[in-house]
């Protein structure tokens, strides 16, 4: 059973395939977390111990080891003598902080719970999935909060949101709120996350845990190059396929924090959710907040397990719609190429050049509207340039569908510039604080989402263009961070920010509704929304602006521990690389850029005729081997931060076939060899190399791996398909 409750030991079990998650209400009617890890049969509540401790506080003279400042807890509240970081703060009208929530009721159902506004994992049918809803209730606030579990037993998935009620006729406020909270009675402890930067995002970093508290955030009003809402703790020694591991995924684009922290009695405690920095939600009368979804899964065979976890579950409960499984087309997409020198013209001579490649759709990247010439100008406007253009969209998109390709656009629609006609008009629809200088990045300003008439403004505009021209693909570009939170619609600037995801979500959700056949590709300057919020709407998001096969490595290597091939897209790009200026093998760049959607981005009129060879070949491989990419499972075989290659399988979900990739990274004079060790092949079979033909037993290549030829020089790279005999 998902979720069972025991009524006279008042204890909640959930467990999936593999693992098991248990709290408890307490004689106060508090919520106590008793255990999450390996599955289990039974009562965890050794692991509660009460010892009467100074300087803690308790509800009860009479039960002196009863404190809240120590005891592991499923929803820690302010005010509640928990000195440890909560998940929520509340205050009342006068400015009173704290309150007490104790457990009232709870109901066990059917089916994964959804969140109104907000993306959620979702369940298939076969799924078996349930929810646990508890209520929560403060007597003197008259408040209430419906905390919520939702259990996808086969995924090893759960997941956690709460929606908080204002039952009350005053207003609270709520100064911070989070989603979900682990607490850890013991263990040794190390925090894995995802850091970066424009242009180099998601690169993994590993930390032993403390005393004190560790925060991964983002407050730039998006999920953020900076830092990925994906949040891993392990045993100290946890390995790709060994120790236990405990992931947080938050299912949200806007800025986030996770705190982990160690505690004075060596406890810890994992949280994460909404970042509470710009965040103050009045809650008016009769009104209720959502709170968005935190994704937990736990591993007791170390991070390939989570990444499997979580892969399955974007993948097939967070992907939604026509494309979810459908392969994704081969693009090339104009910016590497032209930047802002596009011209119809130019995109005319690509299509041809494109076709005669195997690519399936052209993408007309920044610079095709009105004005748009430079970071400058006329975001906001969106009126096509017949003049650069040569032709009206609607014909241009005609003419190159009719050389055999689809065309896909590129869009920045949250953002105005200010020399805009839009922003000229309506200088309320950016976010500027009255009497202070607007600071504009890119050159940029954000529009203000949360307002319902911008939000009008932005659907008009598009399905102006997608109702006139076959436009089948949508590049949804973002590339600034929000510094200044100021609605002038708004009654309260502290929900803001939350709103402003909503109204992004509902602009997404009626473009898909409206058109349910369009390809929406996130981005923000490459990677910087890259979360799974985005993917409930977006099936795939743009990686990194830093097309370097060598960079795209390490950015890969990261993104890879959370997000599966088929949401990660990849380009090959030309050498000197645009970013960083490294010139690698164009086979090398190919076997990087195929690590999900897959695509070019240069000017095919510039390519040799052993490059269009080559490239030609690169996309057929591409097409025959897209499956095992995008659905199978895949294996980091190295750690490229600490070995001289990087490698890294997918192998197909029956295990028959896997593609074993691997790029050197220094030569140097006399090598030892290189091996590289597959994993997750059926045992006591043999796989063929296709390559070559040799035999190969998988016990024997699961255990001492596979010989590779001695490169000859930086950056070479090897790929293998292999086959069940
Ligand atoms: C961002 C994107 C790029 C490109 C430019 C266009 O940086 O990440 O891929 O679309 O904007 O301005």
């Amino acid at each position: 059973m998902p979720i069972t409750y025991d009524k006279k030991k008042k204890i909640f079990t959930l467990n999936t395939k593999n693992s098991t998650y248990q709290f408890m209400i307490d004689d106060y009617k508090n919520l106590l977390h008793l255990y999450y890890g390996r599955k289990s049969n039974g009562i965890m509540k050794n692991f509660l111990i009460e010892r009467a401790r100074s300087f803690s506080g308790v509800f009860d003279d009479e039960h002196e080891g009863h404190s809240l400042d120590y005891l592991p807890q499923e929803f820690p509240v302010q005010g509640t003598g928990d000195f440890r970081s909560p998940l929520l703060i509340v205050r009342d009208e006068n400015g009173t902080f704290g309150c007490n929530l104790t457990y009232i009721n709870h109901t066990i159902r059917d089916g994964k719970y959804r969140l109104n506004g907000l993306p959620a994992a979702y369940e298939n049918s076969g799924d078996d999935a349930k929810t646990l809803e508890i209520i929560l209730y403060n007597n003197r606030l008259d408040l209430s909060v419906k905390i919520l579990y939702g259990v996808l037993p086969e995924l090893d998935i759960i997941t956690r949101s709460a929606i908080i009620f204002n039952n009350s006729s005053r207003k609270i406020t709520i100064e911070k709120i989070q989603s979900a909270c682990l607490d850890f009675t013991h263990g040794k402890f190390d925090v894995i996350n995802f850091q970066g930067r424009h242009a180099m995002e998601r690169q993994f970093e590993r930390r032993e845990l403390l005393h004190g508290s560790t925060v991964i955030e983002s407050r730039r009003g998006m999920s953020s190059h900076q830092n990925n809402p994906l949040v891993i703790l392990s045993d100290h020694d946890a390995t790709e396929n060994s120790g236990r591991c405990w992931a947080m995924m938050f299912v949200y684009s806007g800025e986030f924090k996770a705190e982990i922290s160690r505690d004075q009695y060596d406890q810890t405690r994992f949280q994460m959710g909404l970042s509470d920095e710009k965040f103050s939600y009045v809650l008016d009368p009769d009104k209720k907040m959502t709170v968005p979804e935190v994704i937990m899964t736990f591993s007791a065979s170390g991070f390939e397990k989570i990444s499997h976890n979580l892969h399955d579950c974007i993948r097939k409960n967070i992907c939604r719609g026509f494309w979810r499984d459908r392969a994704r087309p081969v693009v090339l997409n104009s910016w590497e190429a032209f930047y802002f020198g596009i011209s119809g013209a130019k995109l005319l001579d690509m299509a041809k050049h494109a076709k005669n490649l195997g690519v399936d759709m052209l993408v007309i990247d920044d610079g095709w509207f009105l004005n748009r010439n430079d970071e400058l100008h006329a975001l906001g406007d969106w009126t096509p340039d017949e003049n650069k253009l040569g032709m009206n969209l609607e014909t241009l998109v005609k003419e190159i569908n009719a050389i055999g390709l689809d065309v896909g656009l590129w869009l920045e629609p949250e953002m105005v510039s200010e020399d805009s006609n839009l922003y000229r008009e309506h200088p309320d629809w950016a976010f500027v604080i009255p009497n202070e200088v607007p600071l504009k990045s890119r050159h940029q300003l954000v529009l203000d989402l949360s307002n319902r008439k911008v939000r009008k403004y932005i659907l008009d505009f598009i399905f102006e263009i997608l109702d006139s021209s076959n436009i089948k693909y949508l590049k949804w570009d973002y590339n600034r961070s929000i510094s200044e939170v100021y609605s002038h619609a708004a009654k309260n600037q502290g929900k803001v920010l939350y709103e402003y995801i909503l109204g992004l979500y509902e602009i997404l959700d009626k473009i898909n509704a409206k058109y349910p056949e369009i390809l929406i590709e996130g981005c923000s300057g490459g990677g910087g929304r890259f979360d799974a919020g985005m993917m409930y709407y977006t099936p795939q998001i743009w990686c990194s602006d830093n097309t370097d096969a060598i960079d795209r490595l390490y950015i890969q290597h990261g993104t890879s521990f959370g997000y599966p091939a088929s949401v990660t897209a990849a380009h090959v790009s030309v050498c000197p690389n645009h970013q960083n200026g490294r010139i690698t093998p164009l086979p090398t760049r190919g076997i990087v850029a195929m690590t999900g959607a897959f695509g070019y981005e240069l000017d095919p009129a510039k390519l040799s005729n052993d490059e269009q060879l080559e490239i030609q070949a690169q996309i057929s491989r591409y097409k025959s081997l897209r499956k095992i990419i995008t659905d199978g499972f895949y294996y980091r075989l190295s750690n490229p931060f600490s070995e001289n290659f990087c490698a890294w399988e997918y192998i197909s979900r029956d295990r028959r076939k896997f593609l074993l990739n691997v790029v050197i990274l220094r030569c140097h004079g006399n090598m030892p060899e290189f091996y590289v060790t597959p994993r997750g092949l059926k045992p006591g079979k043999f796989y063929r190399n296709v390559n070559d033909g040799e035999i190969y037993a998988s016990d024997a290549l699961m255990d001492s791996g596979f010989a590779l030829p001695m490169p000859k020089r930086d950056f070479e790279s090897y790929t293998y398909l292999f086959e069940i005999v």
